[in-house]
């Protein structure tokens, strides 16, 4: 462990730090412009996108996004449930008797994560990388992209 403290001239070079070797990843959490130059020090040092992960204290601003409802479909059970715009999927598998782990619910913990089997999903979270996001979903805060959309989920 290496301490840096600015008011003692011992301000971390994250250029000089973040030294990558295969298999290492970065975990960075603070405030924006913080987080922001860590990772991109890291991404300068060659860390690929997957392996460089930050969390947020607050959370961030957002888009403007409209919600729709759509349709989760459970892959083990083939059951599906309508997710309407008012609700977010957590909640929705809640009133269904469905029990999904959910800690901050505002994307930024990843707690709620789950396997994301097939549909098109519009990611919301503040936690999961690029790939991630391929095979996976944040069930408080995203949904699927369309009106109506079914996203099949691992559960
Ligand atoms: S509960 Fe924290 S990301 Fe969903």
């Amino acid at each position: 462990m290496h301490l840096h403290f600015s008011d003692q001239g011992t301000r971390a070079d994250f250029r000089e730090v973040l030294k990558h070797t295969p298999g290492s990843h970065v975990y960075t959490c603070g405030p924006e412009a913080y987080m922001q130059a860590v990772l991109d020090a890291a991404e300068a040092n060659g860390f690929p996108e997957d392996t460089r992960h930050m969390e947020y204290f607050t959370v961030p601003e957002q888009p403007e996004y409209e919600n729709h409802p759509f349709i989760l479909k459970l892959a083990k059970s083939g059951r599906k449930i309508l997710v309407p715009a008012e609700k977010t999927a957590t909640e929705a598998l809640a009133e269904s008797g469905i029990h999904v782990d959910v800690k901050c619910s505002d994307g930024i913990c990843g707690v709620c994560k789950c396997g994301l089997v097939s549909g098109e999903a519009e990611h919301r979270d503040f936690v999961l990388s690029n790939k991630q996001r391929k095979g996976s979903i944040i069930l408080c805060q995203s949904r699927a992209q369309e009106p109506d959309g079914v996203l099949e989920i691992d559960l």
